[in-house]
This record gives C-alpha cells, structure tokens and sequence, in this order.
C-alpha cells in the first residue's frame, strides 16, 4: 500500500498513542516465567507484539484476552516445552533477542527464523555472550544471524560489558542470568532502557542496580520464583514522537499526548527537541506500575536551532533519531549526528534509508558512517519515498509528508502495523487542512 500525505494547516487535538511496544513484549515475557497467573491492561495490539504471544503460546504458555485484558498464566523457570515447530520471530528483533536468552537456558532444543529483514540482523551480539554462559547456539554465520538453533543447556552466571548498550542484549543476558543459581551481572557505560530490571525487580527477582561513576550495573542471581504481576502499559513515546515532530514543524499547532512513558532511558527526543528550542511540557506527571508518565504538551517553534547528537545521547532515543533528523531540516543551521552507528543494523539501515529519502524530497543531507548531517530551514518539495519496509521510516516521512508542497507519497506504508496500526487514522484526526 502507498500512501500520499499532503500539506496540513495545523496539527491541532489530543491523543493517546498506542502502548509502549518495549514494555508490552516484556509484559509477555517476563510473566511467562512467573509462578502463576498475570494480567496485562492495554497491551498494544501490533505485528512486532503479537508475534511475541504467538511465540509463547508455541512454547506451551496459555495466554488469553477478555474485556481487554490479557491474562498469562505463568510456567515457572523451566515450565515451557518444546516447541513441534520453528519459532517464527516476524520483524521482531525484541522478541528474538530476549527469547534466545529464556531458551538458552531450557532442556529441549528450539529453532528460530524470522522474515527477511531479522534474517539480515547481527544476532551475535546475544548468542555469543550466551555461548560464554554454556548455551549451546548454532545457526548461520557461525551463530550471528537467523535461522538458529537453541540446544537448551545447563548456563552459569558472566559478567558482561554491554558495550553498545543495547537493552535487548541486556535483558538476553539477565534472562538467562535467571535461569542460573550464580550471578550474573550486566555494566554499561550508558545506561539502556531498564524495563527488564525495573519489571524483574517488581516481580520478586534477586536483582541489584548500582549507579556510580557514570558507570551503570545491574546483577541478577537467578532460580528464584517470579511472583504474577499486573501490568498497565502505559502510551509509547516512540510513537507520540511522531506527533511531537509534526506540532514542532506545522505552524500555529499544539497537541497534547496522553499517558506517555516518560522514563529518563526512553524520554532522549523530547529533551532534544526542548534543545532545540520547541515548548514540550510534561504535565501531570505520575508514577504507574513503577514508570513515569505524564501528559506531554508540545507547541509549533518558529525558532528552532540545529543541535549535535552525539554517541551518549543516542540510547536514549535510538528509535527517534530518523525523526530529529526530519524536524531538523526546520531548523535554523546545522543539525549533526553522530555515534548512531546502531542504526545500520535497525529494521532498515536508518541512516541509509533518512539519507536517500531526505534527498528524494529535496532536502541536503550528508551521510556519515555513524550519523548524518542535516541542513536547516530547508523547503520540502516533496515527492515518492521508500518505507523500506520500516514502520518508523514510514511514520517519519509521513510526518514530513504535513509540510511538503506537492505532498509525499510513502511506499509500502502498511508496515506501520509492526508498531502503530491505525497511525495514519490518528494523524488524520489531529490534522487541519
Ligand atoms: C528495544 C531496544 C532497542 C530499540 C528497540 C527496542 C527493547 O534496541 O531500538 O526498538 O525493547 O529492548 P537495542 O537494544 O538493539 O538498542
């Protein structure tokens, strides 16, 4: 499906985005290794996080849904079985990377495939501090890419640098750290979203977190119970990006987004766009199951400065970072990325994909190997841009699509599903032509 997105008046309303993709998948997970029953209130509803319930469902897990709320009836540590089939992960780099870590440690074997953009992706980064730990995994590539094959095994306790801060291999390691009676612990140097701990630590885990010289560690000593839990997952900040980014660029807009995740390791573009010099307001903030939420407000900036991105601040807004690149071609000079190198290896090759579709609407850009640079103040004109096949490349130039003079027609836009289904309905509703 191609979809044409033309010039707004003003982006004006409120909304409540989707859930959080990241604490949905989790919220699966992680209660399917509880001892009895959990239950998960506004779970999102997308490709990437149905396919994380198709896949605990194929390893013996019961998971059901009445009046909207999900209910995981949790089989302890060891309680899966053996799947008959091969486990198909979809797009879903999440689920493949946190499930490798849950299987490792299991006493049957599983094989694991996923469509052709995971099969692209480096598993490595999971399967072989597992390896360190006595999983058996083999599979392409000497075990780096899908299809793999998981011979459950008896694991012991690492300590691990997760030196790209990379919170799916993080949360792999403490997984399979749970699966042990040693202990396993994961440093960082910046610190990576923290669901997985904050949601262990919740759910009775022997878990720690120390913070200190800007050093962040997390150790986990496993083959302790997990309690069931309720979970409320709050509003995505990765999606309430995107009409963040289109109050910023469309002239006399303002919009309000309900309920959204504000936690200091996933909140990065909304500080960056403040930098910039856009009005976002957190009001109302609360606490729900152990996150921050607030309301965010964000008004139109017609003065909104280029800024530099740079290697520490990316964990924080990994997925959003081909949004700023988009809204900083509003701004006044140069915007600069860098240490995003990450963003190769994402559903697409981010920094190919902003880079060829920028200059295919008429925008300078210059591709580095680890970033981008933006110009400013540039005129969009407009024209016909690739998804490749990535939601958030998709729902970025969309975004851009409110500001262009002959409109932006996306290819293969369907793939918002993966994160955000009905994005193009809730972008109509808020827009004024
Ligand atoms: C995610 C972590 C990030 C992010 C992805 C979701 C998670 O990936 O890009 O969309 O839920 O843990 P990395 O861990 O590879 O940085």
């Amino acid at each position: 499906m191609d979809i044409t997105i033309t010039k707004a008046k003003q982006v004006l309303g409120e909304l409540r985005v989707p859930s959080d993709k990241s604490i949905s998948h989790r919220s699966i997970i992680l209660t399917s290794l509880a001892k009895g029953k959990s239950e998960i209130r506004n779970f999102l509803v997308a490709g990437d996080t149905l396919t994380t319930m198709s896949v605990y469902r194929s390893l013996g897990v019961n998971i059901h849904e009445k009046n909207g709320v999900i209910t995981v009836e949790g089989v302890n540590l060891f309680g899966y079985k053996e799947p008959e089939d091969i486990l198909d992960m979809g797009n879903s780099g999440t689920t493949t990377r946190l499930t490798l870590g849950v299987l490792a440690g299991q006493n049957f074997f599983s094989a694991l495939t996923g469509d052709s953009s995971l099969r692209k992706r480096p598993m490595g980064r999971v399967t072989y501090p597992l390896r360190e730990m006595n999983a058996k995994i083999d599979g392409r590539d000497e075990g780096n890419l899908l299809p793999l094959g998981v011979r459950g095994n008896n694991l012991s306790g690492i300590e691990f640098f997760n030196k790209k801060s990379s919170a799916q291999v993080k949360s792999a390691i403490l997984l399979a750290g749970l699966l042990t009676e040693d202990k396993t612990c994961v440093v960082e140097r910046v610190k990576s979203r923290d669901h997985t701990e904050k949601m262990l630590l919740g759910m009775g885990a022997d878990i720690t977190v120390e913070e200190e010289n800007k050093e962040y560690k997390v150790c986990i000593t496993g083959k302790k119970e997990l309690s069931p839990v309720e979970i409320d997952v709050p509003a995505d900040p990765s999606s309430a990006a995107f009409f963040a980014a289109a109050a910023a660029i469309v002239p006399d807009s303002e919009i309000l987004l309900k309920d959204v995740l504000i936690n200091p390791t996933r909140d990065g573009f909304f500080r960056k766009l403040r930098e910039m010099g856009v009005e976002v307001l957190y009001l109302e903030e609360r606490e729900k199951v152990g996150e921050k939420i607030a309301d965010v407000l964000v008004k139109y900036s017609p003065d909104m400065k280029g800024i530099k991105i740079t290697k520490e601040d990316i964990p924080s807004m990994v997925d959003e970072v081909p949004l700023l690149a988009i809204v900083a071609t509003q701004a006044e000079g140069e915007t600069v990325i860098t240490g995003a190198e990450e963003l190769r290896v994402k559903e697409s090759d981010r920094i190919k994909a902003v880079v060829e579709n920028l200059r295919r609407v008429g925008v300078e850009v210059e591709e580095l190997e680890d970033g981008l640079i933006v110009k400013g103040k540039q005129k969009i004109k407009g024209g016909v841009v690739d998804s490749y096949n990535d939601h958030r490349i998709a729902m970025g130039f969309a975004v851009l699509g409110l500001i262009s003079e002959e409109g932006i027609t996306i290819k293969n836009a369907d793939c918002v599903f993966i994160s955000y289904p009905n994005f193009f309905e809730d972008l109509e509703k808020v827009i004024r032509r």
